[in-house]
């Protein structure tokens, strides 16, 4: 089987794998990164963001062997970072998750949307989560809690 070499959450993680694993998989059975939850596996719910050398991605089609010395980081390398900590206040305080399937690919999106663009509109908002699905929470919760964070991360 090849080998392949990836830095995931600072640290070297090196395999030998099949050529068709996927990052997903490589990430939770090799890196124990369990906030990487799957649930369409074809790119459309966003379940498995992280980011790949600072930009997000969707793991799930995305190849692990293609990606040899990428820099790869899932929420559990996020746990120090100051707009994820507000982003899990806010998410608690207003009410952003139910279940909690979808939530470590929208804390991942909403840190990039907040970093990009700061505060935003609700409408932009909306559109900038079209491709993180959440089955439970109607999304309002969601927005609220990214709007509270961006504008808590603003004052600060
Ligand atoms: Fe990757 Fe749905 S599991 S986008
Ligand atoms: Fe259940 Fe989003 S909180 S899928």
């Amino acid at each position: 089987m090849p080998n392949v070499t990836l830095r995931v959450n600072g640290d070297v993680v090196s395999r030998d794998i099949e050529a068709r694993m996927s990052l997903a998989d490589f990430l939770r059975e090799h890196a124990n990164c369990r906030s990487v939850h799957l649930g369409c596996e074809h790119g459309v719910c966003g379940a498995c963001t992280i980011l790949i050398d600072g930009r997000l991605a969707r793991s799930c089609i995305a190849l692990a062997i293609a990606l040899e010395g990428a820099d790869v980081t899932t929420l559990e390398g996020l746990h120090a970072d100051a707009t994820i900590a507000q982003l899990r206040e806010s998410f608690h305080e207003c009410h952003g998750l139910q279940c909690g399937y979808c939530t470590p690919g929208m804390l991942v999106t909403a840190r990039d949307i907040i970093q990009r663009e700061g505060e935003t509109t609700e409408k932009r908002l909306r559109e900038a989560l079209a491709g993180n699905i959440c089955r439970c929470t109607g999304y309002a919760g969601i927005v609220a809690s990214i709007r509270h964070a961006a504008e808590a991360l603003k004052q600060d």
